[in-house]
């Protein structure tokens, strides 16, 4: 069976070189040359955990290659996945032009029946639309529409496709079905359960998915702030929540907020699809609000140490959204330095990967080589990120060059109790 993945973004790459890996032979394209030549010279475009070496073995097995050619490419697939990128518009909906111009693209080259299948996250609704496009401009050949989410995390990409808790397939057609089965026949062997369903139902799936978990985080940052107020631990709140199997330890832990490619803009998208279908979806549109309003608790809590941020120079460790990425996108440390620059404090930042990034979005703030030289005559320092090497610095050396000794803990890696002993000003959040 030959596969033709269109979108080489996170999705779509992790899609196309895993099947591959499972032994189909895949072919990967993108309209973006300089990408494809990156990826065809041994380079990835992302940082994501095993996926170089996976690219590597597979292309040297002749069952993985990438290419411009979207033409050739469909012709010679009989399974077409689109992973193409769907983007928040101002309005907060799924910004579609992209995967409705690849529909266009694929009814112009059909030369036999496809089964087209949708990764990318789309409101419902959105895979029959595709397929009423690729019908409307190809009456000539037959084809099949399927829905398959994903569920990838960043970072952990590649082990979330190989080990899915769950693949979801839409589909009307039996047949289709059974070519999906036939793709993910590596995951049956591994017992990982399969939701087969309707399009529209795997639609929703997703949203459903993403959506709770940006709830679930947020009521725990919630339930954070009311610990601060009521001198409780929210660790062992968020250990004994986690404890009833009802509720589950995952996705309990305090922040400054979730950020991210995903939650934030399918939680944009849902409320703005169902804002179009005059339903008033209360409980999303509180998650959203709270989740907005975390970045400010966290900056509130840096004016409370600092009395004024004007002639303040606030050092932040860490850029990126989470840990183990450099992507920033709605990381609420960027936001959150946005604040203090807003509010007449000078930044010095340091992350290990995302500092490239930033320097786009804020470049007049001070980039630093190391942990050491962004705490170096600072009047507060913040950790807004939990990457590992933040969890054991040696603080007795930051507390010498700090201006004043205090430290902002934004992800709790640290014990109060210890980090108080040795003089600092600390607050956390959730705790005590
Ligand atoms: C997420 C979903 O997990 C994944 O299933 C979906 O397909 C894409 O979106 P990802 O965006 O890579 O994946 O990040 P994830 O690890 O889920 O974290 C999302 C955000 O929530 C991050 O900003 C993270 O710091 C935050 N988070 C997560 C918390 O604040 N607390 C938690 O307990 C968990």
């Amino acid at each position: 069976m030959k596969i033709c993945v269109i979108g080489t973004g996170y999705v779509g790459l992790v899609t196309g070189v895993c099947l591959a890996d499972f032994g189909l032979d895949v072919v990967c394209v993108d309209k973006d040359s300089a990408k494809i030549a990156l990826l065809n010279s041994g380079c990835t475009p992302i940082c994501e955990p095993r996926l170089d070496d996976i690219i590597g073995r597979n292309m040297e097995a002749g069952r993985l290659s990438f290419t411009v050619e979207v033409k050739k490419a469909v012709q010679e697939a009989s399974v077409i996945f689109v992973a193409v990128g769907t983007p928040s518009d101002d309005d907060g909906s799924a910004n579609l032009k992209d995967i409705e111009k690849v529909a266009e693209e694929i009814a112009a080259y059909m030369n036999g029946h496809k089964v087209v299948v949708i990764k990318s996250t789309v409101p419902m609704g959105t895979v029959r639309r595709i397929g009423r496009i690729i019908h409307m401009n190809n009456t000539t050949h037959s084809f099949d529409i399927v829905s398959n989410p994903e569920f990838l995390r960043e970072g952990s990409a590649v082990y979330d496709f190989m080990h899915p808790d769950k693949v979801v397939i839409g589909a009307d057609s039996e047949s289709a079905i059974a070519v999906m089965k036939e793709i993910y026949r590596p995951l049956y062997l591994i017992e990982t359960p399969f939701i087969i369903t309707t399009i529209e139902t795997a639609e929703t799936i997703k949203y459903a998915c993403n959506c709770f978990l940006a709830t679930k985080i947020t009521y725990i940052n919630e339930m954070a702030n009311l610990c601060e107020m009521v001198g409780a631990d929210i660790h062992s709140v968020a250990k004994a929540m986690g404890l009833d199997k009802r509720i589950g330890p995952k996705f309990l832990h305090p922040g400054p907020g979730y950020g991210g490619s995903c939650l934030p803009k399918d939680t944009y998208a849902l409320r703005s699809f169902v804002m179009g279908k005059g339903y008033d979806f209360k409980i999303l549109n509180a998650v959203i609000e709270a989740n907005e309003h975390q970045v400010d608790v966290m900056v509130e809590k840096a004016r409370r140490a600092l009395k004024d941020f004007e002639g303040k120079t606030i050092g932040v460790l860490g850029l990126s959204f989470k840990q183990n990425t450099d992507d920033i996108r709605e990381s609420p440390a960027v936001k959150i330095i946005t604040l203090f620059v807003k509010h007449g404090a000078k930044v010095r930042c340091f992350d290990p990967l995302a500092m490239d990034n930033v320097k786009k979005v804020l470049p007049d703030i001070i980039y630093c080589k190391d942990e050491y030289e962004t705490a170096q005559g600072c009047d507060a320092l913040v950790v807004a990120t939990e990457w590992n090497q933040f969890r054991n610095l040696d603080l007795e050396k930051i507390k010498e060059l700090l201006e004043s000794p205090i430290l902002l803990d934004l992800r709790n890696l640290y014990d109060p109790t210890k980090v108080r002993k040795l003089g600092f000003t600390y607050d956390s959040v959730g705790r005590h």
